[in-house]
């Protein structure tokens, strides 16, 4: 994603920390696409980034500014995927990291940080439980906070996703992407790269629909959608089997609907059963085996043709967040 660094906020290319992250395949998903009659699937393809996940670009890029800013702490919440790619980032960099992941999420995401040498905190409850702990133990540590959208940088990498599928389209954006949220870096982050790329000149004004996807088991964005003042009064998150969707306040929630509404966008919750057929489907027919959270861009996409929100000559791109390996214990008794 380096290939960018012009765009990306490290001054010194000394500073960069990286593991090879960025330019992943897209994959043309022909199977699926006939299976409900669209004229272009796209999968623009995360699992191949190093630790397995998308969160490779944002922390790339925010553990090369730490770098460059002399911070030698961090400490970070996550629903897993992020705590292993900063424990890597950090490793590289001989940069002290804590990662405070809810204990419920699989071993292997735990093994991942320590492995690296990062110091591991379990929290009962969701990711945001460890998020108030982040915010007790920076103080008494003085430790840098990572959190998603509290630092400006992890967003900086993630566009890098939007600048990768205008080049691999030939500038040419689709009409949908359809991209999993938690946090929202990913979708905020695409966007950021589109108005760039219109004031570079790279680009046209024509703008991609942009499509949240949320569980259904933990869907802040779809809630704050139906009643945006109280929202938060009856919303009971619950775990998901896609893990990184499980971020029930989102801080950055009103970058998100900022998103979807000027893109002219829509939220999409999924639910359980729907993510692991979804799995198992782009298994079958595509011979692609893809994390929990990439899977329900997929059955998002019936979901969208139903309610005449895409059109079956649209190009579409989903965005697969992850690799499947995390999720393989959780997903082999589905
Ligand atoms: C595999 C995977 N996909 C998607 C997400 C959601 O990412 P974001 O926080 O950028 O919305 C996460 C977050 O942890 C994740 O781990």
């Amino acid at each position: 994603m380096w290939r960018y660094f012009e765009m990306l906020p490290v001054k010194d290319v000394k500073n960069i920390v990286t593991l090879g992250e960025g330019m992943t395949p897209l994959r043309r998903l022909s199977h699926l696409a006939s299976y409900l009659n669209l004229s272009s699937l796209i999968m623009k393809d995360e699992s191949v980034n190093p630790t397995g996940s998308f969160k490779a670009r944002g922390i790339s890029a925010a553990v090369s500014k730490a770098k460059e800013f002399g911070i030698d702490r961090c400490i970070i919440p996550t629903a897993g995927s992020a705590g292993g790619a900063m424990a890597a980032y950090c490793a590289k960099a001989g940069i002290q990291c804590i990662v405070v992941m809810p204990e419920h999420t699989p071993d292997v995401f735990k093994m991942q940080c320590r492995h690296y040498g990062a110091e591991l905190i379990l929290v009962k409850g969701l990711i945001n439980e460890c998020a108030k702990k982040v915010e007790e133990l920076k103080k008494q540590k003085d430790h840098f906070d990572m959190s998603t959208m509290k630092e400006p940088y992890r967003v900086e990498g993630k566009k890098t996703i939007g600048y990768e599928i205008a080049e691999q389209l030939d500038w040419q954006l689709p009409d949908v992407i359809i991209c999993p949220v938690g946090g929202g870096t990913g979708l905020v982050g695409i966007w950021k790269a589109f108005k760039e790329m219109i004031e570079l000149g790279w680009i046209k004004e024509f703008l991609p629909r942009m499509i949240a996807v949320q569980a259904a088991n933990c869907a802040p964005l779809l809630a704050s959608y139906k009643d945006s003042l109280n929202w938060k009064q009856n919303f009971s998150p619950q775990p998901s089997l896609a893990y990184g969707l499980a971020v029930p306040y989102p801080f950055g929630i009103d970058l998100m609907r900022k998103v979807i509404d000027e893109s002219n966008g829509e939220v999409i919750a999924i639910t359980e059963n729907e993510i692991s057929d979804g799995v198992k489907e782009i298994e079958q027919e595509e011979k692609m085996a893809i994390s929990p959270e990439g899977a329900t861009t997929w059955k998002a996409v019936s979901h969208l043709l139903v309610k005449n929100l895409i059109s079956p000559n649209d190009k579409i791109v989903l965005l697969n967040t992850g690799s499947d390996h995390k999720s393989l214990e959780d997903l082999d008794g589905t």
